[in-house]
């Protein structure tokens, strides 16, 4: 099978992080829970691992780094906590449920309320979206890159004109591991991270990386292996956000997909990019489709086949040339309004640097067959 569907879920792993959770699974204890060796060594490996995340994002250290089992629910914890009644919200149209749907739960109970900065040429004005902030806005929330289109929104510049006050939240699900994330250099207070996309780790692991400005509280109440006695969660992190044991295959793939893009990310963009150039130019000059992506390192190429339902076209791709794509809604209502592509929804084809030419060719025939 031809892998185009990365960007739900990353296909081919490097080998490092496969060798790296297959010996955790043959042999691995409780991190920070028993004193024996191995849980010790398993401790120092998830501590290296929030560390190594931490520098790789420019983060604020090790105790600020928590794991998650996916972007989803960093993002329910970068939330949680943060928002006292009248609190005001500015995100964006580009964002995942993941995002919308937890902000429409603060306003459904009468917390927050949020304004969504709509799209100029199918990305975010930095303009628009500073306009749309008031004395009561608490929080900005952005995504690192559209997992619809592969739209880059210009976080830098936001982040330099956003009111010292405000604090800066970034989805980094389709962005973290494609793009240079710096969370101190752009003053971010939280970035949201999926482990198994452009991260290159396994299911299960996703992480939240903050600031001490944020201060998010547990969502989740139990076991935590320290402070034992007490009934209550430790007010300490990364402990307090972190009840019952973490997955330490999904770390020890976080730690090693991580190293791997310390090392392969500039030459692993540079080809991402050419390829989604390559696939948008070849799929313009086919007839009867409309392109919805610029190229992009993220991997994204968004379209659609005027006469036919994307679902329709990806079950094509799959049953008979053996491509896996994705089609209809990617989860994201808002931007597939501002798209106008609500009713048909998109084919996404999402690359990663583990994907050839020649594949991409070989989409580009299948989808001129249909
Ligand atoms: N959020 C993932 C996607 O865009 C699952 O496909």
């Amino acid at each position: 099978m031809i892998y185009f569907d990365n960007a739900a879920t990353g296909g081919q792993k490097p080998d490092g992080v496969i060798s790296a959770v297959l010996s955790a699974i043959k042999l691995c204890a409780n991190p920070g829970r028993s004193g024996h060796k191995l849980s010790i060594a398993c401790a120092e490996k998830v501590f290296q691992t929030r560390s190594f995340l931490s520098d790789l994002f420019d983060g604020y250290g090790a105790q600020n780094v928590v794991f998650t089992k996916n972007c989803t629910e960093a993002l329910n914890l970068a939330f949680s906590g943060a928002f006292k009644q009248g609190d005001h919200v500015v995100t964006t149209a580009m964002e995942h449920n993941s995002v919308l749907r937890p902000l429409q739960q603060y306003k459904d109970a009468g917390v927050i309320d949020y304004a969504v900065c709509p799209l100029t040429n199918g990305n975010v004005n930095p303009d628009e979206f500073l306009s749309l902030i008031t004395p009561k806005t608490k929080m900005a929330v952005i995504t690192t890159a559209s997992n619809v289109t592969g739209a880059i929104p210009p976080i830098a510049e936001i982040a330099k004109r956003l009111p010292e006050n405000v604090l800066l939240v970034c989805d980094g699900a389709q962005g973290g591991g494609h793009i240079p994330i710096e969370m101190q250099k752009n003053r971010i207070d939280a970035l949201t991270l999926a482990g198994h996309k452009g991260m290159m780790g396994i299911q299960g692991s996703g992480a939240l990386l903050f600031s001490d400005r944020l201060a998010p509280q547990p969502v989740l109440f139990g076991g935590t292996g320290t402070t034992s006695f007490s009934l209550a969660m430790p007010d300490f992190y990364p402990e307090a956000l972190e009840a019952g044991t973490i997955s330490f295959p999904a770390v020890v793939s976080l730690y090693e997909g991580a190293k791997y893009i310390f090392y392969h990310a500039k030459k692993h963009a540079e080809k991402v990019y050419s390829l989604t150039e390559f696939l948008i130019n070849g799929i313009k000059k086919l007839t009867g489709y409309q392109v919805y992506s610029k190229p992009n390192p993220c991997g994204i190429v968004a379209f659609q086949k005027e006469t036919i339902q994307s679902e329709l076209v990806a079950e094509e791709l799959s049953t008979r040339f053996g491509i896996a794509v994705r089609g209809g809604l990617h989860c994201a209502p808002l931007m597939h309004q501002a798209l106008q592509t609500q009713d048909g929804g998109l084919v996404r084809a999402s690359l990663s640097a583990f994907n050839t030419q020649k594949e991409a060719e070989e989409l580009l025939f299948a989808l001129s067959s249909l």
